[in-house]
């Protein structure tokens, strides 16, 4: 796999750590322009945009970003007019990784579910976490799947190595605040002094 790969995840939830609402869609109440503006941003700077399938339907590509679109149908790794589709049960993150951006750059992740649950596995370098203060969404589509089994996005996100870097009050007016995580260093043995 390239080495110089970095992921990045992007989601504004509600307090309850919700992307959508019980109809499978993004309420207005999770709507905000600058986490917006900054989501449009990262997506415009990424090498890669990856979404689940029906977030690539419900977000056309303003950006003209090249597209990894996560999908059961797809045929291992393919090249369709509207992006790369991917199946991960036919082929690795390793092999699409090594093919699609063979000299490394920007991964931007962009939802849903099961492409956030995917990458968990896989590795964020980064997750930038908005949230709409206020905002309750029973019944809607978690953010992780393990939110379903009350655990919150936060200890998900400390479970897979990241670590909270900064709060950042995006929209103070309307209780939207941005938590950016980033993957926490891992140990290094320290060199004998004597050596
Ligand atoms: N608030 C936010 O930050 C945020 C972020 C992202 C999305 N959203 C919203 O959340 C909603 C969509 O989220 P969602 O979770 O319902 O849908 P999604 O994760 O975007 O897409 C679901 C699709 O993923 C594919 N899929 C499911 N299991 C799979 C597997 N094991 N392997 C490969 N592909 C698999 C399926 O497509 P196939 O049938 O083709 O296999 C399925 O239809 C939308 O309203 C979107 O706008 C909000």
């Amino acid at each position: 796999m390239p080495a110089n790969l970095d992921i990045t995840g992007y989601a504004i939830v509600s307090d309850d750590d919700k992307i959508a609402g019980a109809d499978g869609l993004t309420p207005v109440s999770l709507r905000n322009p600058k986490d917006w503006e900054l989501y449009q941003r990262a997506q415009e700077l990424a090498d890669l945009v990856v979404f689940a399938r029906r977030s690539h339907e419900l977000e056309p590509n303003i950006h003209r970003r090249p597209r990894l679109v996560v999908s059961r149908e797809a045929a291992g790794l393919e090249l369709r007019p509207d992006g790369w589709w991917w199946d991960p049960r036919r082929t690795t993150w390793e092999e699409v990784a090594a093919r699609v951006l063979p000299t490394g750059g920007r991964v931007a992740v962009g939802g849903g579910q099961v492409v956030f649950d995917l990458f968990l596995m896989i590795g964020f370098d980064g997750f930038h976490l908005s949230r709409a203060h206020g905002v309750k969404l029973p019944g809607g589509r978690s953010v992780f799947s393990a939110v379903n089994a009350d655990v919150s996005a936060a200890t998900v996100l400390e479970q897979h190595g990241l670590k909270l870097a900064e709060r950042i009050p995006l929209d103070p007016t309307h209780g939207v605040e941005m938590t950016v995580w980033r993957r926490a260093p891992t140990a290094v043995s320290s060199r004998p002094s004597n050596v």
